[in-house]
């Protein structure tokens, strides 16, 4: 595994067991998203703690979930035990790399991944290539904006400069301090998540996970329809933050 793969699978081994998300909220945006309710056999790729792999588990027979993170399929197993459902079937696996036969997933859901991942085109290849003919593949990644550079600037200092554990707590507070001058300015809430994670969580995944890259919707689109797939952005900008964004592109494999 190379290094810097190693080190998104360290950082998300310590920050999914802290931060798991509500279930109810999660379980609702992903009914809001997928648009069939029945399913054979579903793939929650970078499934992280669970959340999203307990809300396919009641449109799909079977659901398979892996995440490069072992601490993260850990609290994984025990979120969908503890949300009765216990046959979702977790694994640990490197999505840019994952050695399973294709063309065997009916819905694939994969948020929040790819653009996480050392290499995302890989991880979509790998999606592409296991998604069904027939089968809905729903992508949610990074979206391209002209503050993309700044966010990876404050990435890059955040990283390099903050990184030790009183550094971050001044980096994670200010910006919620900030974010509370802001609402207040604004006379209504920003940043909030339906999901519970609070903005010094946000911030956390958002500047100290090791990898994000950025993607317009018209690349993304283009790389679908390159692979075999009719595709359309369902979501231009989900929740958060509007300048971390993510869109979200759903394909169906011809
Ligand atoms: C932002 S989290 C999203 C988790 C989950 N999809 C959700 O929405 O709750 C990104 C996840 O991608 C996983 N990940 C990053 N690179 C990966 C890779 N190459 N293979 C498998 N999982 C990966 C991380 O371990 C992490 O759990």
């Amino acid at each position: 595994m190379a290094a810097q793969t190693k080190s998104a699978q360290e950082y998300y081994d310590k920050f999914w067991p802290e931060n798991v998300q509500n279930h109810a909220q999660t379980r609702k945006y992903v009914f809001q998203t997928v648009s069939g309710r029945a399913y054979s056999h579903a793939l929650d790729a970078g499934c992280g703690p669970g959340i999203c792999s307990v809300a396919l588990a009641e449109l799909a027979e079977r659901v398979t979930a892996i995440d490069i993170s072992p601490k993260s399929i850990e609290t994984a197993r025990k979120q969908a035990h503890a949300l009765g459902h216990p046959d979702i079937e977790f694994s640990v696996g490197d999505l840019q790399d994952l050695a399973i036969p294709g063309d065997q997933f009916d819905l694939v859901w994969c948020w929040g991944v790819a653009t996480d991942a050392q290499d995302p085109v890989k991880v979509i290849n790998t999606l592409f290539r296991v998604t069904r003919p027939g089968g809905e593949l729903y992508l949610g990644i990074y979206l391209k904006t002209w503050l993309s550079p700044i966010h990876q600037l404050v990435r890059h200092v955040c990283q390099r400069y903050m990184e030790t554990p009183r550094r971050k707590k001044w980096v994670l507070d200010g910006f919620a301090a900030l974010t509370r001058v802001l609402v207040a300015i604004r006379g209504s809430e920003i940043n909030t998540r339906a999901d519970n994670i609070s903005i010094q969580t946000q911030v956390d995944d958002w500047y100290y996970a090791p990898h994000k890259t950025f993607y317009s919707i018209g690349e993304t689109i283009r790389l679908f329809r390159q692979n075999g797939f009719e595709a359309e952005c369902i979501q231009d900008r989900v929740g958060r933050m509007r300048s971390a964004t993510i869109f979200v592109i759903k394909g169906v494999k011809r």
